[in-house]
């Protein structure tokens, strides 16, 4: 294990009458507040950007990693070369840019993105909580030169089963590329959170697009009409390099390629209260981070990838790997975004180490 050794963390169980945590945790009801910074535009619109949560040199600097992360793995991908914009020169990535092997999600510039402060900040204020747990989730390139790639079709979705109302998950992606109304990113339908119960009331009887999960719905046209008749309206989130895009899961969205002349370079990254996940979520977590796997968005590993080997064509990819080119050494914060330390904490309540 290459991770700090943690000594002491925060107790998970506060003394009763002492803390007040998760006590202003958000509701994203649609309703105006008065918090007076990006809350108001989240609770109204279900999502936000947050202006700067990295600084613009480390953005840069993450940017750069990222590149020389896909030109690493020697298939003939240079960054100065649009030509070599081709599937068979670059690591494996499905049609909406995601990249989802290799160990991508632990890679040490993809946690150094996670611990930034200023993102986990953001989710704090949401929860009113800082002792968070984040998702091992992927990267997301959408090349400008497109000529080689798959067509990205709009996929109009929620990432929250309908059975299970109410804000149960923020998302977010940390954008590094500037990102405007032509470059390739997230298309949202602005306030659609407040009115998902009554959607899924008022729909329940419209046909369900076959899902891998319970926690993804997919809109059909007639909840896009439905969508549509009752005011609400499709918006491309713009955002420069360094801001972190933010957003209720039950917002209805999908990502669009890019049609300028910028890649879209993003970091997805989710993080929850670590009060909010069970014992076995985290024990299921610590084994995911000790073999470099993916949980999805969701912070409580509630899907865990099974492997990280990339298929290419049907077969293993040539350059295919188990686990991350560099791997992560964690400062003690970042680390406890693993969930790691409170488990432990939890076993030595119980007298098991
Ligand atoms: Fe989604």
């Amino acid at each position: 294990m290459s991770t700090t050794t943690v000594t002491t963390i925060t107790s998970l169980t506060p003394t009763p009458g002492t803390s007040t945590k998760g006590q202003n945790r958000m509701t994203l009801d649609g309703k105006p507040t008065s918090y007076g910074d990006f809350r108001d535009d989240l609770n109204r619109d279900g999502y936000a950007v947050i202006k700067g949560a990295i600084p613009l040199d480390r953005a840069k600097n993450y940017a750069d990693a990222f590149y020389t992360y896909m030109e690493g793995f020697n298939l003939g991908y240079n960054r100065s070369d649009p030509e070599t914009v081709r599937r068979g020169q670059l690591p494996v990535l499905n049609e909406k840019g995601m990249i989802l092997d290799y160990g991508v999600s632990h890679e040490q510039w993809v946690w150094d993105i996670r611990g930034e402060e200023g993102v986990v900040d953001a989710f704090s204020k949401v929860y009113d909580d800082q002792d968070l747990i984040v998702s091992f989730d992927v990267v997301n390139v959408g090349f400008a030169n497109r000529v080689d790639m798959p067509e990205n079709k709009p996929w109009p979705h929620q990432d929250q089963d309908p059975s299970k109302p109410g804000f149960r998950c923020l998302q977010g992606l940390i954008n590094l590329h500037p990102c405007g109304p032509t470059d390739g990113g997230l298309i949202i339908c602005k306030g659609g959170h407040a009115l998902s119960q009554q959607f899924h009331t008022e729909m329940s009887h419209d046909e369900r697009i076959p899902a891998w999960t319970p926690e993804w719905y997919g809109f059909t046209d007639a909840g896009m009409a439905w969508l549509s008749s009752h005011g609400l309206q499709w918006e491309k989130v713009c955002a420069g390099p360094g801001d972190l895009i933010v957003w209720d899961s039950r917002t209805p969205h999908y990502n669009v390629a890019p049609r300028g002349e910028v890649d879209r370079l993003a970091v997805y990254a989710c993080y929850m209260p670590v009060r909010e996940v069970g014992r076995a979520d985290l024990v299921r977590k610590r084994e995911a981070f000790e073999c470099r796997l993916g949980t999805s968005h969701w912070p409580n590993a509630q899907h865990v990838s099974k492997t990280n080997i990339a298929m290419r064509d049907g077969k293993p990819c040539p350059v295919a790997r188990e686990r991350p080119v560099q791997e992560p050494v964690l400062s003690e914060r970042v680390f406890r975004l693993t969930g790691i330390p409170y488990l432990e904490e939890m076993e030595r309540e119980e007298g098991l180490v």
